[in-house]
C-alpha cells in the first residue's frame, strides 16, 4: 500500500435513524445492487489508503458495525446532528496527525478523484454539488475568491438562499490538529436544534482557515434520504454495472432489463437475454448463454454452459463446462457435471451430478425431511427417466438407469436398472364393460 505524504484518517457518519426512509432498518444498510450502501462507501474510502477508517454508528446498530468490519466503530449515543456525530470518533484520533476526511454514510457513490483534490488542499476543504434538484440540501454561500463563506441548511434558508444551486455535498476534510477544538464550538441554535457539521467553516475562519470548495459532478440526485432517492441510486449503479459487463465482452440483448449485483462477473462472448436477475455472488465464464427470465444467486457457471429460460439457480450451485439447465428448473447447492443436462421442470438440491448424466423432466430430489437436509449423489453417464423421485440420502452409481416415475429410496449400483413403481396391469375390454354398465 502506498503511504500518503500527509497521513489520512476517514470518519464515516452512519448513526442517523434515516427517518425519511420510514424503515426499521438503519438507512446505510439499505442495499444498492445487492450490497448495503455503506459497503460502497467503505470500498471508496479504502481505495484512498488511509491510516484508519472509523465508522460512527448508533447503539444497537450491530449490522452496521458488522458491515464496517474490520474497521473501527465509534458509537454516537444520541443522534444530535452531523456535527455531534464526529465527536465519538475523536478518541480514535487522539495521537493522529494529518487530515481527517469526514464522509456521510448516505452518499455511496463518491468520486475518488474529487476526494483526492479535497485531501491535497492544504487546509479545510468541502465538497459541493449542483444537482438538478437541490431539494433538502444545504446551500453554499461562496466568497468572490471562490472560498466558502457559509452553508445554510434548507430548513434555515431564506427564499432567496433557496434559489442557490450550489449545494453542500456534506463531506469535509479537516486538519486533525484543530478538529476537536472546532467541533466543540458548534452550537445547536438552528431550526432543527441539531449540531450541524456545516457550521465548521465559519468557526475555522476565526483561526485563519479558509475553506476550499471542490465541486463534483452529479447526474440527478445527491445522497439518499428517501426511498425514491434509493431507487435513483440503484438505477445509476445498474447502468454502470451493465456498462462494465459489456466492456468486458458480454452481450446484453436488452441491457435495461438485466439486473446485476455489485460483484457479478460475466465472461466474454456470454449472451444474456432479457429479464435476467443476478443476485450476489455470481460468476459466469465465457461463451455461456443465460436465456430470458432466469434468476441466479451464489452461482458459478463454467464455459459453454446454458441456463434457462425460466431457470432458478440458488446459492451453492455450480455448472461445469457445457452443462445445461433448461426451463422451470430450480437448483440449490448442487454441482452439475460437465455436459450434464437437467432440461425440464425439476428440483435438484444438495446434490452432485456426474458428467454427461441426463436428468429427465420432472425429476425431484427430496432433500429435506422436515428437520435435516440430505445429499443426493448421482454418478457419471446416469440416465434418469421422467418424473423420478430421489429420496435423499441416496447414491446412484455411474452408468445406472432409473425408470420413469420411480421413487428411489435405496442406493443404486453402477450400471444397474432400477424400476421402483407399480407394475402395469392390463384388463382387455374392461373399458367397454364399464361404459355399458354405467349406461344402464
Ligand atoms: C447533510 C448536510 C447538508 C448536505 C447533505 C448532503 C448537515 C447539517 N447537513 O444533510 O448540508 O447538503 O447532508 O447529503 O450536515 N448522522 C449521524 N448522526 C447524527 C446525524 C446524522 O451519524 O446525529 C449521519 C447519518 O447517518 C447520515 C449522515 O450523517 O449518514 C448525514 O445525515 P442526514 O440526516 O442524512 O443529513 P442531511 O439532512 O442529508
Ligand atoms: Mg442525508
Amino acid at each position: 500500500m502506498n503511504k500518503r505524504k500527509v497521513p489520512l484518517a476517514i470518519v464515516i457518519l452512519a448513526a442517523g435513524k434515516g427517518t425519511r426512509m420510514k424503515s426499521e432498518k438503519p438507512k446505510v444498510m439499505h442495499e444498492i445492487a445487492g450490497r448495503p450502501m455503506i459497503g460502497w462507501l467503505i470500498e471508496t474510502a479504502e481505495s484512498l489508503n488511509p491510516e484508519k477508517i472509523i465508522v460512527v454508528t448508533a447503539p444497537g446498530m450491530d449490522d452496521v458495525a458488522a458491515a464496517a468490519a474490520p474497521h473501527q466503530v465509534a458509537i454516537q449515543e444520541t443522534q444530535r446532528g452531523t456535527g455531534d456525530a464526529v465527536k465519538p470518533a475523536l478518541p480514535f484520533l487522539k495521537d493522529f496527525n494529518g487530515k481527517v476526511l469526514i464522509l456521510l454514510g448516505d452518499e455511496p457513490f463518491l468520486d475518488k478523484n474529487v476526494l483526492e483534490k479535497m485531501i491535497e488542499w492544504n487546509g479545510m476543504s468541502v465538497m459541493a454539488v449542483r444537482p438538478l434538484s437541490p431539494k433538502g440540501l444545504g446551500r453554499m454561500i461562496v466568497n468572490e475568491d471562490g472560498t466558502l463563506d457559509s452553508i445554510v441548511e434548507e430548513k434555515d434558508a431564506s427564499e432567496e438562499q433557496k434559489q442557490i444551486r450550489l449545494c453542500n455535498a456534506g463531506n469535509f476534510c479537516v486538519p486533525a490538529s484543530h478538529i476537536a477544538k472546532w467541533l466543540d464550538q458548534i452550537q445547536a441554535n438552528n431550526a432543527q436544534k441539531e449540531f450541524y457539521l456545516t457550521d465548521i467553516p465559519k468557526i475555522a475562519e476565526k483561526d485563519g482557515y479558509l475553506t476550499y470548495v471542490v465541486e463534483t459532478d452529479v447526474q440527478w440526485v445527491w445522497g439518499i434520504n428517501t426511498r425514491s432517492e434509493l431507487a435513483e441510486h440503484e438505477r445509476m449503479a445498474q447502468t454502470r454495472l451493465r456498462e462494465k459487463a459489456m466492456m468486458n465482452g458480454a452481450t446484453f440483448i436488452d441491457p435495461n432489463t438485466v439486473y446485476l449485483s455489485f460483484d457479478t462477473q460475466i465472461g466474454a462472448d456470454t449472451v444474456v437475454e432479457p429479464n435476467v436477475v443476478f443476485g450476489p455472488g455470481v460468476t459466469v465464464s465465457d461463451n455461456v448463454v443465460i436465456h430470458a427470465f432466469s434468476h441466479l444467486e451464489g452461482v458459478r457457471v463454467e464455459k459453454g454452459a446454458s441456463v434457462g429460460p425460466f431457470a432458478r439457480l440458488r446459492p451453492g450451485t455450480r455448472l461445469e463446462e457445457n452443462a445445461k439447465v433448461g426451463n422451470f428448473v430450480e437448483m440449490k447447492n448442487t454441482t452439475l457435471g460437465a455436459g450434464a443436462k437437467v432440461n425440464h421442470l425439476s428440483y435438484i438440491g444438495d446434490s452432485t451430478v456426474g458428467a454427461k448424466t441426463n436428468i429427465g423432466a420432472g425429476t425431484i430430489t427430496c432433500n429435506y425431511d422436515g428437520y435435516d437436509k440430505h445429499k443426493t449423489v448421482i454418478g457419471e453417464n446416469v440416465f434418469i427417466g421422467s418424473n423420478a423421485t430421489l429420496v435423499a440420502p441416496v447414491k446412484l452409481g455411474d452408468g445406472s438407469f432409473v425408470a420413469a416415475a420411480s421413487v428411489v429410496t435405496h442406493d443404486v449400483p453402477k450400471d444397474a436398472l432400477i424400476v421402483a413403481r407399480a407394475r402395469q396391469l392390463i384388463k382387455e375390454g374392461w373399458a367397454n364393460l364399464y361404459r355399458s354398465r354405467k349406461k344402464k
